[in-house]
């Protein structure tokens, strides 16, 4: 059985389930500040509306991380169902059940602990099943997306959001252009680099229907805005996870945050929305 905890590679996204609370704290920093980012708000409701839930639709979200979806979603006039929330670390759940508290949805959603390669939820549970950059992180996506399948109801849908991190790239004025930080931070930071460019066939191996997507590219052109809430995690993360030393990151941040300054910024990532139906 593939379980996360099989993981041996060091991306910190992957590895939240024996992380410090220093590493759980930037992650933690970075979900909530993109979270309030109004890119993400537009990603998030532009597959919400493309949804078009019907009635009381059962939502479950995989890796939910703080809870940024699930408190979005209990906002939301058209989610009126409940809202299920499961992280495989107990430290990011817990941060998201307080956070719901503290925004007034906590009746609405329950947070729990699980590995998204094995649920210990009955099968056709959920109407729908979330799972907002999450499939970037998991040992085998393939598995994630059958057990996805397993807890919808037949006919159910899967939204499958995320980075096709392998084109992701911060711009320096290294001779190499960022080329080599760039390899490091994809180490550091994604297990899954093209995940999304892989989609379409991972659905129609597993069972789903693909019916919509659409494609993103958060770029910062000059000055940091959407990437700006990461600098300074890399400067706990990248050392963390062992690709570069603490006096390393700090001076790849120290470039990064002076190019922001000087309008000389660039940084760009493709990233992609996927609605599945579960074909039975
Ligand atoms: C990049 S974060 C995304 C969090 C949240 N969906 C968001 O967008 O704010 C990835 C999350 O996946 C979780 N994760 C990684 N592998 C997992 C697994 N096998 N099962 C459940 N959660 C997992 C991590 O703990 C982390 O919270």
């Amino acid at each position: 059985m593939v379980t996360q905890t099989q993981f041996t590679g060091k991306d910190v996204y992957a590895r939240t389930f024996d992380a410090d609370e220093e590493s759980l704290a930037a992650i933690a920093e970075r979900l909530e500040a993109r979270g309030k980012h109004a890119f993400f708000a537009e990603v998030i409701g532009q597959y919400m509306d493309a949804l078009q839930l019907s009635r009381d639709e059962a939502i479950l979200e995989l890796g939910c991380g703080t809870g940024v979806i699930p408190r979005t979603l209990a906002k939301r006039s058209d989610v009126t169902g409940r809202i299920t929330a499961i992280d495989i670390s107990p430290h990011l759940v817990e941060l998201g059940a307080r956070l719901a508290s503290e925004e007034g949805v906590a009746d609405r959603i329950d947070f729990l602990v699980g590995d998204a390669h094995s649920i210990i939820e009955p099968q056709g549970r959920f109407d729908v099943v979330i799972m907002h950059t999450l499939l970037s992180h998991v040992v085998d996506p393939a598995t994630v997306l059958r057990e996805a399948r397993r807890l919808l109801r037949p006919g159910g849908r899967i939204v499958v959001f995320d980075g096709d991190f392998d084109s992701l790239t911060f711009a320096t004025d290294a001779p190499d252009g960022g080329a080599e930080t760039d390899r490091l931070l994809g180490i550091a930071g994604r297990t899954q680099g093209c995940v999304m460019r892989q989609m379409p066939r991972l659905l129609n191996l597993n069972g789903f229907r693909l019916e919509w997507s659409r494609a993103y590219v958060a770029a910062d052109i000059g000055r940091a805005d959407f990437w700006h809430s990461s600098l300074s995690t890399f400067r706990t993360l990248l050392p963390k996870s062992g690709v570069i030393s603490a006096d390393d990151a700090n001076a790849y941040v120290d470039t990064l945050e002076r190019a922001s300054a000087n309008g000389e910024f660039f940084a760009s990532c493709n990233l992609y929305t996927v609605i599945a139906r579960s074909a039975g």
